[in-house]
């Protein structure tokens, strides 16, 4: 039977005991995380989200009270009183902070009886991930993820502690909204009272912040659920965090990444206790591409990438001939240092990874003491074999490896190598944080499949002052004021300068192809708005879960969220989405596909 609290108040969490208590008659609460009967002697380790403090239940000091420990078992919830000892000087744990001293037990209340859990609950358990995700609330009793999400509730913390002291105002947006256009997916709601009409949850509160600012309200942040119906990938989750930002009387993009560098350079003190420099590293987009084939370049390793276009142009092998005679098309290259000693499958490993990225294929040359070893080296002369190993800086012991296609396929698949490589190979310096600002994104991309131009970061985004006179005739030549923020090769957050003229506005709507009537009907009111005076504004929205990811070193961005989805976009734990009652449909006015005719 379940015992009551009565009267017991707990003196402290479990975690905050030290030698100083010792000599103190204390009552403690917490979890069984581990019980060891010795005979005559019981030890149980108390859990809460601050740590362990270990029980002694004695049967020579207190026998009633020890028979009663016999009773308990793991996860059990435990009221225990006692005084506070230190341990014998063998029983010393220095691995945990409460590893010097005990709580001999004088009195017990066995609150909550457990079950056996269908794993322990321990971060030495191996466990599949989803009976963990089936049985949340206990996996969630595990130390590693109290931390995490405590690091995430002091980033919470921060935030809103360091927006609020520098003149942001914290103001929500609707969750039910209308779509807005950033590439991904609208998860739709529907409306009863309208049947047929749907809401859409927000994939970002853009559009409303941008008329906060039309409203006067000068500086904002909010930290906001965002929701997309996106394929998932380890760092994406259908429903996520960002912590969003907008400011008026911006003049360019560095105002706003000035300030936002701000936040996040407290943010690293506060959780990790690092001083980031007063200012990141700035690359531009071309350059990022160029040097590591990505947008979101991880610089903490070489391997850079070597445009060798010109060089093996008419060199006689006839994939590199025919990339390097066509525009829009490249041959580049890696110089993987010291390892020309990759066995054959290695080498059909990265095959693979390129492969995957579109490339059509691998060229290798390996620089072996005993000589070359290279599928093209025959279709060089001398001469020209010698410059291109010279141009990529080849010594003995090196391998190059070279992609060539259209250049965006040589960037996806030589910046995937480059990464591949540096893992497998161990070259990451995982202790330092790389932190900088990729800038100058192109304003719009071309897309293939649906052969027209498309916002790259998004259609509200302002072109660069200096490339205007390009947008009408080499649109893809124009740069925005947009900029990402990449820690450890991930894009931890981006944003822009905005649009806040109506002409260009609408001229940007336009190049997109969006019709006069598209505008009116999805934007009317958004373009309304900007003939009723604009302050210049701009912002960005920072994806709180992955900075959560990268300051507590988790690449699974299910470890930042307590109740995340799985990779099917399910929750395994409350079973959604699921099936509703058909009355609840009718009521909607919805008919499933199909289930007419049932
Ligand atoms: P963007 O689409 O770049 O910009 O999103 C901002 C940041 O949010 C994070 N993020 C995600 N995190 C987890 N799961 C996802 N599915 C996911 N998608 C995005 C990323 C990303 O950098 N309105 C603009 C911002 C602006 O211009 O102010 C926007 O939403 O870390
Ligand atoms: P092949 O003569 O077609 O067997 O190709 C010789 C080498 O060139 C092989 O190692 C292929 O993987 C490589 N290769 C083929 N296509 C490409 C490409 N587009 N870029 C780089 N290497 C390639």
């Amino acid at each position: 039977m379940a015992e009551f609290l009565t009267g017991l108040k707990r003196t402290k969490m479990c975690g905050e005991y030290t030698s100083a208590d010792i000599g103190r008659k204390v009552t403690a609460m917490g979890f069984v995380a581990k019980y060891r009967n010795l005979g005559s002697i019981q030890f149980v380790d108390l859990r809460d989200r601050t740590g362990i403090l270990q029980i002694c239940f004695s049967e020579s000091d207190y026998p009633e009270v020890f028979a009663k420990s016999t009773a308990v078992r793991n996860e059990y919830v435990l009221a225990v009183t006692g005084t506070v000892r230190a341990r014998g000087e063998k029983n010393v744990n220095p691995n945990i902070p409460t590893g010097e001293i005990e709580l001999l037990a004088d009195g017990l209340r066995i609150i909550s009886e457990a079950d056996t859990p269908p794993f322990a609950v321990s971060d030495l358990a191996n466990v599949g991930e989803n009976l963990r995700l089936k049985y949340r609330y206990l996996d969630l009793r595990r130390p590693s993820l109290q931390k995490i999400l405590m690091t995430r509730a002091k980033i919470v913390e921060t935030t809103f502690n360091y927006m609020s002291a520098h003149g942001f105002l914290n103001i929500e947006t609707p969750f039910l909204g209308k779509s807005t256009p950033e590439g991904a997916r609208d998860y739709l709601v529907p409306s009863r009272v309208h049947p047929g009409s749907f809401y859409a949850l927000p994939q970002s509160p853009q559009l409303y912040k941008q008329l906060l600012m039309i409203s006067g309200f000068d500086k904002y942040f909010q930290i906001v659920k965002c929701f997309r119906d996106e394929d998932l990938r380890a760092n994406r989750q259908p429903e996520f965090t960002q912590i969003d930002i907008e400011m008026s009387y911006v003049d360019s993009a560095r105002d706003v990444m000035y300030a936002a560098e701000g936040l996040i350079r407290e943010i690293f003190k506060q959780t990790v206790g690092l001083k980031l420099p007063r200012h990141f590293r700035q690359l531009k987009y071309k350059d990022a591409m160029e040097r590591f084939g990505s947008d979101k370049p991880d610089t903490r390793f070489g391997l850079e990438l070597n445009d060798v276009t010109k060089l093996v142009r008419n060199c006689g092998f006839p994939v590199f001939d025919a990339a390097a005679s066509k525009r829009g098309m490249s041959v580049r290259g890696i110089n993987a240092k010291g390892l020309a000693s990759l066995t054959r499958k290695e080498i059909d490993a990265y095959q693979d990874v390129v492969r995957e990225y579109g490339a059509k294929g691998l060229a290798y040359i390996a620089l072996k003491p005993e000589g070359v070893s290279s599928p093209i080296r025959k279709f060089f002369d001398e001469d020209r074999f010698d410059a291109l190993v010279k141009a990529m800086g080849g010594e003995t012991g090196d391998i190059l490896f070279f992609v060539a296609d259209k250049d965006k396929k040589v960037f996806d698949a030589l910046g995937a190598l480059r990464l591949a490589i540096a893992k497998k190979h161990g070259l990451i310096d995982e202790s330092v944080f790389d932190v900088l600002w990729v800038t100058e994104f192109p304003l719009y991309e071309y897309d293939e499949e649906e052969k027209r131009l498309v916002a790259m970061h998004h259609p509200f985004t302002s072109p660069m002052n200096e490339d205007l006179k390009y947008i009408d005739k080499k649109p893809l030549k124009v740069r925005a004021k947009a900029y990402d923020l990449v820690i450890n090769g991930q894009e931890a957050g981006g944003g822009s300068v905005r649009i806040h003229s109506r002409e260009i506005q609408r001229k940007m709507f336009e190049k997109i192809g969006l019709s006069e009537k598209d505008i009116t009907e999805r934007f009317g009111f958004f373009v309304e708005a900007f003939g009723y005076g604009v302050p210049p504004h701009g912002g960005l929205a920072f994806g709180l879960d992955r900075l959560v990811m990268l300051l507590t070193g988790t690449d699974n961005i299910k470890d930042v969220i307590a109740f995340p989805k799985n990779q099917a976009a399910m929750g395994l734990m409350e079973n959604c989405p699921s099936e509703v009652e058909k009355s609840q449909l009718d009521e909607l006015g919805i008919t499933v596909a199909g289930e007419e005719k049932k």
